[in-house]
């Protein structure tokens, strides 16, 4: 039985945990033929020439699709999923939209690697949110496993304030440098490297339709895939409606501009089962 029915208890551990360790599992997963509909939409949008799809470098190969909640009636209904919005309330303490929506599709034996980084660096320096009070909610569309390019972090360390950020610049705010494998904010290995002796460190493994949650000041990273199987990874950044910021300049494939709470609703197509 899901540690969240009946009652809000078992959402005020994750939250402990959560905000003790900066990432957390949650006890759900979406039934395989959910996880197919939604493999099936990636596969879709991934095919279409358009800004939120973005491949890597020098390649034909998808890297990431962006947005997609707001032009595919699937993932529109992802992200309006009751159980989803009551976790991020949940973990933020409020009324939510959705900031940002990625699919990250670290294809099999070229999906390039993330550098060690943290996503509130990108959101404060070139977005203006003011606050970390944001969740970014990951859905493997395939299973996780060590060597097809896990995500990587370090328990904690969303504690700690952003690290090692450069000036701003004309360069930095191109948004191709953010969601390249050629980062624009990240932390240095060798400080990733220190806070890993000092504070250990976890990969974020799963089956496909799995839950996590993790804080958008989390040192993070994952590495090239180099395996036979590819490693989508499907995340939906949660934002406090209070902290939406005021004068986003990026694409609103990578800001969400609707800031209204979401409205929880359920499709029968989506099922997420308690684990
Ligand atoms: C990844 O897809 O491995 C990286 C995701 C992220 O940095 O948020
Ligand atoms: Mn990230």
């Amino acid at each position: 039985m899901s540690v969240f029915t009946d009652s809000s208890a078992g959402l005020d551990l994750l939250k402990s945990r959560y905000d003790q360790e900066g990432h957390c599992v949650l006890p759900y997963r979406f039934s395989d033929e959910s996880v197919d509909l939604l493999r099936r939409r990636v596969a879709e949008i991934s095919s279409q020439t358009r800004p939120e799809v973005v491949h890597e470098k020098d390649s034909a190969l998808v890297r990431a699709i962006h947005g997609c909640h707001e032009f595919d009636e699937v993932c529109a209904a992802l992200v309006s999923h009751p159980t989803l919005v009551r976790i991020a309330e949940g973990l933020i303490g409020g009324p939510v939209y959705v900031y940002q929506f990625k699919v990250n599709l670290k294809q099999a034996r070229e999906g390039a690697a993330w550098p060690w980084h943290q996503d509130y660096a990108f959101w404060r320096e070139e977005d203006g949110m003011e606050r970390p009070d944001a969740v970014n909610i990951a859905i493997p569309l395939d299973d996780v496993h060590e060597d097809n390019g896990p995500l990587l972090v370090v328990p904690g360390s969303h504690t700690l304030g952003l690290f090692d950020l450069p000036e701003r610049s004309e360069e930095n705010s191109d948004w191709r440098q953010h969601v390249s494998n050629d980062l624009a904010y990240t932390v240095s290995t060798e400080r990733a490297e220190r806070l890993i002796a000092e504070r250990g460190k976890a990969w974020i493994l799963g089956r496909a339709g799995s839950l996590h949650a993790f804080h958008p000041s989390i040192v993070h990273s994952s590495s090239n895939n180099s395996s036979e199987d590819r490693r989508a990874l499907l995340l939906i950044t949660y934002n406090a409606v209070d902290n939406a910021p005021r004068n986003p300049v990026r694409p609103d494939f990578l800001v969400g501009r609707d800031t209204r709470p979401i409205q929880p609703r359920d499709d029968h197509r989506l099922v997420l089962d308690p684990q």
